[in-house]
């Protein structure tokens, strides 16, 4: 069974309630049951926080214990090299994740910090971001495991 952290940083806690013509009208928690539902074996953990250094250290505690974080840094995507620096800091692979397209948005949303630090990066698909990242690291394991064998 895979361990999987998911890590969403600030004001995703107010998904459903925050600008729903950007992010949908979809709490997290119900998504997440939904998940849940479809991973069955995957053991699927989550974690929110709107302050940065909770971040990092989620980060560092479990970047060495489970089998990949799907990450969506919120705002601090655009601003954080201390994030990008735990990244680089621990060995399981990072799936950057986004729910909008942040590349039709706002310039300042363009740029992230934590690209060059993640394996890859998921974005524009609304909630089904999260669940594209999952199948990435799915497979990424699965393609370890066969390389050990
Ligand atoms: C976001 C995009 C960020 O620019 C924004 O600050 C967020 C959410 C997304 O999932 O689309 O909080 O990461």
């Amino acid at each position: 069974m895979l361990n999987i952290m998911i890590i969403n940083g600030p004001n995703l806690n107010m998904l459903g309630k925050r600008e729903p013509t950007i992010y949908g009208s979809q709490s997290f928690e119900e998504y997440l049951d939904i998940l849940k539902e479809k991973y069955p074996d995957l053991n699927l953990s989550y974690f929110q926080s709107n302050v940065e250094g909770e971040l990092i250290n989620v980060i560092q505690e479990t970047g060495f214990i489970c089998d990949g974080i799907v990450l969506n840094a919120g705002a601090y995507t655009h601003t954080s090299l201390a994030i990008a620096d735990a990244i680089r800091s621990i060995n399981c692979p990072v799936v950057e994740v986004h729910i909008s397209n942040v590349h039709k948005r706002e310039e300042v949303r363009h740029h992230s910090f934590l690209s060059p630090a993640c394996r890859g990066v998921i974005l524009g698909f609304g909630m089904d971001s999260y669940r594209l990242a999952l199948e990435a690291l799915i497979q990424i394991n699965q393609q370890r495991q066969d390389n050990e064998c």
